[in-house]
């Protein structure tokens, strides 16, 4: 394959995604068998050790109130001055995003030949690895994080076993409305070379 046959191939993808807020991700999403192909790409991921050192929770539109309200909690643990309208925004944040799933790292010490850094890599990759499969069947894909993350309300309420991190979320769906991509840095910026210090 030519220089610009690889680039026309993974550019595509690569460099034409771009994160989609949830708010912006409409139905429809990936249906059931798109998120089947979708979840074996993220098996697809490099895995030291072949731990499978993560998982995703779906959450089916039937569970978005119930994660509403552990967003809900979530807020509260870390002020318990929140006001309802605040409780209110923090609720509507699980309405967002046809599809919407839970990263979880497993990072507990069960091969220490793998430490928990190169766990979140393959993590990471999974991650891009459903991403990109997402935007070449049509789709946006958004990540979503914040403080709630590591609340008890989300440990409970996803039962995240001892070792376990809630990451972020991804969400998919149907772009409504694109923003015009960032500027991506270039690899001047973050690449250098042994011995020319
Ligand atoms: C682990 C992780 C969590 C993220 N959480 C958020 C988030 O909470 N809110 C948000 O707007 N973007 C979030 N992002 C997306 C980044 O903001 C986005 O990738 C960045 O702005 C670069 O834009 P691009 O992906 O379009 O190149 C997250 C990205 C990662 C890797």
């Amino acid at each position: 394959m030519s220089d610009d046959d690889a680039l026309a191939f993974t550019g595509s993808l690569i460099h034409l995604r771009q994160h989609v807020s949830p708010k912006r991700l409409a139905e429809p999403g990936p249906s059931a068998p798109q998120l089947r192909l979708i979840f074996e790409a993220a098996a697809a991921a490099p895995d030291h050790g072949l731990l499978v050192p993560w998982r995703f929770v779906l959450i089916p539109p039937a569970m978005r109130a119930t994660l509403g309200e552990m967003f809900a909690a979530a807020l509260i643990e870390r002020d318990a001055t929140a006001s309802d309208e605040q409780l209110a925004d923090a609720r509507a944040k699980a309405q967002r995003g046809a599809v919407l799933l839970l990263c979880v790292a497993d990072l507990s010490a069960r091969d220490p030949n793998t430490p928990a850094h190169e766990r979140l890599v393959s993590l990471g990759c999974a991650i891009q690895n459903m991403m990109l499969t997402a935007q070449a069947m049509g789709f946006g894909a958004g990540l979503s994080s914040g403080q709630g993350m590591a609340s008890e309300a989300l440990r409970h309420g996803f039962r995240l076993g001892n070792g376990e991190i809630a990451v972020c979320f991804v969400s998919f769906g149907t772009v409504t409305s694109a923003k015009p991509r960032r500027q991506r840095p270039t690899p001047d910026e973050f690449v250098t070379t042994l011995g020319g210090f």
